[in-house]
């Protein structure tokens, strides 16, 4: 979604900022655009590529500027809806990320007052009612205090100005962070984008708002009260975003899910013990013991996790555990039990709907631990306890390897709590034995994949795929259903497969491609039963299966897959789902990193 970078330093701003804006590419955008100070606020802004954008930027000197990339939601994708947006007397200069509820209210303000608007947004009223307080003789803190004070909704808000070498910035609900180099400071909505930079951050809090100039940043609450702000140190892992060889990101992230595995489970495994030690979902025994049930919050993806991590809690720990789409979290008021244990589940640590649950729980009195991927992300941060899962930077739209690490998490963590209550040794050292087999078991599949192409053949024109799986398997059908959706566009329905026959069956016809998800799980007989009522109607099976099994012999397309305890089968069925999804996109011509209308991190709800 929308991203901002700014600069203040002692280099040419502009470089750096379209630098800055490829680096917030991968997370959906449709225009984008710079402000630099330079005798006065020069700004460019266009909409489609960053690249097409900075190839017809006139060179703008300058040290000190801001950018951003814009995801259409009030106005049309046009030239003057791209930030930055810039008061009349082109004194200052505004970038905004968020969502302003009562913008109409306040554009009818300012239009009553004679001034003209120059665009449709929300974000565009910051910089007039700032601009007519400068004109006022007010500071610039006093003037973005008080237009903060009228806006209602969410930001994360960049003021450059004419007259001033320093940007302010304000956050709430939608992240900002500032980095300190050597006597110059970045800017960004997003640890990935300052990296290269320098891994010295502050991240701002919900209700801030913070002064930066080349050689610090002062950080306070909106009311003026100073904050206290030290600088975090950004995980080492955070540096390889690089494409290196490979095409896409989605490819190079698929290929990295063996090594991205290993990196969340070694050093968490306890194999002599027969069970997994996450420090920061350490509950102590007693509580445990009393814990009524656990339950799991995310969205698309991150629910998938959530719905695989329901079943391992259950299967190994005999807790009883629900997850939950994020979205529908808050709408029906729901009950909050103090005692039960919620897992807020996301890989960027920034999705607005997750973020809205973790705090209507921790309003009701109880904690939730984040399973999330980006350090010092709001989620992780909001709940101020949890586990990372260190899948690295996730640079492609459609998520992989933090599907496959928000599983891993799930697993030693079930693992855990299943040990620390009914699960015996012999069991937990043959899962935990299994669990180190994994990364392995991946990089040998995806040296060999199977038929892809035979299956990206069957699913390539056809006018919507069917996905079925039973058990654990029925949320690998969905994360498959959503990756050949999200990014070829291609209508998917995923469905449980003993439900198939109460609705989903009426679309089979000649020809429909049909994928299964069926491990030897001990549930396969009953996927058995949907495979033949496809089949029956004259449906292509594109049958994922284990090594050896002769259940192959029914698919029209069948891949096998590495075998494992069926508890554990998620983490390599998903893998020839995110193949067939890869490949289809590509064959169809789209753009697989970066799908229409998708964005990376939604920080709106
Ligand atoms: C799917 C995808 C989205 C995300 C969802 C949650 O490929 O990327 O469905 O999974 O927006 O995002 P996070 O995990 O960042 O909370």
């Amino acid at each position: 979604m929308c991203g901002i970078f700014g600069y203040i330093g002692h280099r040419n701003a502009s470089k750096l900022l379209v630098k800055g804006l490829l680096r917030l590419e991968y997370r959906g955008y449709d225009s984008s655009g710079v402000v630099v100070k330079n005798g006065t606020l020069e700004s460019f802004k266009d909409i489609g590529k960053i690249s097409e954008m900075a190839s017809s930027l006139p060179s703008l000197q300058g040290s000190i500027g801001i950018a951003h990339t814009r995801w259409a939601t009030h106005g049309a994708v046009t030239r003057e809806n791209a930030h930055p947006h810039l008061s009349n007397d082109g004194k200052v200069a505004i970038v905004h990320n968020g969502i302003i509820q009562n913008s109409e209210m306040l554009r009818k303000r300012l239009k009553k007052l004679g001034v003209s608007l120059n665009s449709e947004t929300d974000s565009e009223i910051f910089c007039h009612f700032i601009s007519m307080d400068l004109q006022e003789g007010k500071t610039p803190m006093e003037a973005l205090r008080n237009v903060l004070s009228m806006v209602r909704g969410t930001w994360g808000l960049c003021v450059l100005f004419l007259e001033y070498d320093f940007v302010l910035c304000a956050r709430n609900g939608s992240p900002l962070i500032v980095g300190r180099g050597k006597n110059e400071m970045f800017i960004s909505s997003d640890p990935h984008a300052i990296r290269e930079h320098t891994d010295q951050l502050v991240a701002l809090e919900d209700g801030q708002i913070a002064k930066v100039d080349s050689r610090d940043v002062q950080v306070m609450q909106i009311d003026g009260r100073a904050v206290e702000s030290s600088y975090l140190n950004l995980e080492e892992e955070w540096g390889e975003s690089e494409l290196g060889d490979y095409p896409h990101f989605m490819l190079k992230e698929i290929h990295e899910q063996a090594q991205s595995l290993q990196h969340c489970i070694s050093g968490r495994l306890r194999h002599a013990e027969g069970t997994s030690v996450l420090g920061g979902l350490q509950i102590e025994p007693h509580n445990l013991a009393q814990l009524p049930h656990i339950r799991l919050i995310g969205c698309g993806t991150a629910l998938h996790a959530a719905q695989i991590g329901q079943i391992l809690i259950e299967q190994w720990a005999r807790i009883p555990a629900v997850s939950h789409v994020a979205s529908e979290f808050n709408a029906n008021d729901p009950v909050i039990n103090p005692d039960a244990l919620h897992l807020a589940i996301s890989q960027s640590g920034e999705t607005a709907d997750t973020l809205s649950a973790v705090k209507e729980i921790q309003r009701k009195g109880a904690d939730v631990y984040g399973v999330v991927n980006v350090v010092g992300s709001t989620i992780a941060r909001q709940c101020g306890k949890g586990v990372y899962i260190h899948s690295g930077p996730e640079q492609s739209v459609a998520s992989t390897k933090a599907f496959t690490n928000m599983v891993g998490a799930l697993a030693l963590f079930s693992l855990q709590l299943g040990r620390s209550r009914h699960l015996s040794k012999t069991k937990g050292k043959s899962i935990a034995r299994e669990m180190r087999k994994l990364p392995e078991k991946i990089r040998s599949y995806l040296e060999n994949p199977g038929p892809i192409d035979e299956a990206v053949e069957l699913v390539m024109q056809s006018k919507s795929v069917l996905f079925l799986g039973r058990g654990i398997s029925s949320p690998v059908a969905s994360e498959g259903a959503l990756k050949l959706m999200e990014i070829a566009y291609i209508p998917c329905l995923a469905y449980p497969a003993g439900e198939m026959k109460h609705g989903p069956i009426a679309l089979i016809e000649q020809d429909s491609p049909v994928v299964v998800i069926a491990p030897n799980d001990g549930v396969q007989d009953r996927t058995m039963n949907a495979i033949h009522e496809c089949k029956a109607r004259g449906a292509k099976i594109i049958l994922i299966h284990e090594e050896g099994d002769p259940i192959a012999e029914i698919g029209d397309v069948s891949i096998p897959i590495p075998a494992t305890i069926p508890m554990l089968t998620p983490l390599l069925s998903v893998l020839p789902t995110q193949l067939i999804a890869y490949q289809t996109a590509l064959s169809l011509g789209h753009d697989v990193d970066r799908p229409r209308n998708l964005a990376k991190s939604v920080t709106v709800e």
